[in-house]
């Protein structure tokens, strides 16, 4: 397996584009199922999820062509529902085919989904929703068939705002009969962002950026070509790294209108940012500083981001606390990080982190993708070398962490 070697104590200054959210264009690809015809996504970021997503698609007839950032995919024809098993177990996204299959053809296939290992990841709330719309669904030998003469609006309501079963409701709802109403949806960006495709599509949606929804669906789409929006968490991972190795950077195509609680809890450990239309610059003298976080549902601070936090606290300048409400298995870097000397104290939902000056080069092992990109950031800040291993779970979710971070100075280096 390839792994990134790190140099640490070296400052950072530079700029870069952001790649397109990898959060944003796998729904976004799912969606153009819906539609007989054929639909163009700019600013696709060329990473693992990406691919694993045109697999799917093209095993079921799509031809999906990809140039550049650029993914032309014609759906005009599908000859099959199955979600294959291994791009299935591949990652989480997958699961949001059950909707937009239902909605175009009544019918699909599904494994249960993959994707990092940061919790149980149930899919209850995916299968309820469905439900409610009219699926039918069977599970033979640990293969959910779901199926329905015709999916009919209803009103769904959400215990808690999953940006998934968001996403299969208004996958769903759009090939729906009549209108749904999803009470205590997401509103995550990449929400938004779906949003606006299905309604370039045709279908009526309303309450966009909300935690109310209402669709109105439709059978009759149109092509549309769409731009996929930035990466707001690769932005944040970015202005961690500049943060954990001092210096300054600058962001194009970076979402920074999607970062407002990133900003504030970076600005409050000691960086200064700027923002001009979708430019971030950061700039940071010193150690972060200690202070506490707590990851929650957008708007509030990122789960995604919650292992850069660490990392950021593991090197502050005194006690910190971090708390993870979203997943309950999202602590797996802190062990890594104590190779590399880290003061971390795992009680339950709560990190109690003690700032050293600096960390110690260390072999370490990327446990799932944000995780990974927090040890890249870590041996940044680190005396000496740091080697990440199985770094194949960082290739799913950033397109060249290594690239982009020799944009902004870093001495890194990735070995097949
Ligand atoms: C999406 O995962 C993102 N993945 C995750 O990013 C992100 O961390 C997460 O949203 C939260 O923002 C993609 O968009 C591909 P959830 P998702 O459903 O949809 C529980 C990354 O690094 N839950 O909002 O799986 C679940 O167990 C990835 O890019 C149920 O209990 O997140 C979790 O505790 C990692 N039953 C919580 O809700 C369900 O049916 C949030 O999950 C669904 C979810």
């Amino acid at each position: 397996m390839s792994e990134i070697l790190v140099q640490g104590y070296h400052s950072l200054k530079g700029e870069l584009e952001i790649q397109g959210s990898k959060n944003a264009a796998l729904p976004m690809m799912a969606a153009a199922v819906l539609h007989k015809g054929t639909t163009v996504l700019n600013y696709v970021p060329r990473i693992q999820d990406v691919f694993c997503m045109m697999g799917i698609l093209e095993s079921m007839g799509c031809v999906c062509t990809m140039e550049g950032h650029r993914l032309t995919i014609d759906a005009g024809c599908l000859t099959d529902v199955r979600i294959p098993e291994k791009n299935g177990k591949a990652m989480r996204s997958s699961i949001v085919l059950l909707g937009a299959l239902l909605g175009r053809s009544g019918e699909a296939y599904a494994h249960y989904p993959g994707g990092c290992s940061i919790g149980s990841r149930p899919i209850d709330m995916h299968l309820d929703a469905l439900e409610k719309l009219g699926a039918v669904f069977r599970e033979e030998e640990g293969i959910i068939h779901a199926q329905t003469m015709r999916l009919k609006g209803s009103t769904i309501s959400f215990d808690y705002p999953s940006v998934g079963a968001t996403e299969n409701v208004l996958l769903a709802a759009a090939g729906a009969e009549g209108i749904t109403v999803l009470k205590g949806a997401a509103r995550e960006p990449e929400i938004a962002a779906l949003c606006g495709m299905l309604q370039a599509m045709g279908a009526e949606i309303w309450g966009t950026g909300t935690d109310c929804l209402m669709i109105h669906g439709t059978r009759r789409y149109k092509d549309v070509v769409r731009d996929v929006p930035g990466d707001r968490i690769v932005t944040g991972t970015y202005l961690s790294a500049v943060m954990a190795a001092g210096g300054e950077g600058v962001f194009k195509r970076s979402s920074p209108k999607d970062l407002d609680c990133v900003v504030k809890t970076m600005e409050k450990a000691g960086a200064h940012i700027r923002i001009l239309d979708d430019v971030l610059e950061v700039k940071m003298k010193g150690r972060p500083k200690a202070i506490s976080v707590e990851t929650n549902p957008y708007p509030g601070f990122p789960t995604d981001l919650q292992s850069m936090m660490m990392v950021l606290l593991a090197i502050g300048d005194g006690r910190g606390c971090l708390k993870e409400t979203v997943f309950e298995g999202r602590f797996a870097t802190a062990k890594e990080l104590h190779k590399m000397g880290a003061g971390i104290i795992i009680e339950g939902k709560e990190a109690c982190i003690t700032g050293q000056k600096s960390l110690t080069g260390a072999r370490v092992q990327a446990c799932d993708l944000r995780g990974g990109a927090a040890l890249v950031i870590a041996g940044l800040a680190a005396e000496g070398e740091t080697v990440i291993t199985e770094c194949h779970h960082i290739l799913r979710g950033y397109e060249d962490i290594c690239r982009d971070l020799r944009c902004l100075g870093a001495v890194i280096r990735r070995e097949a």
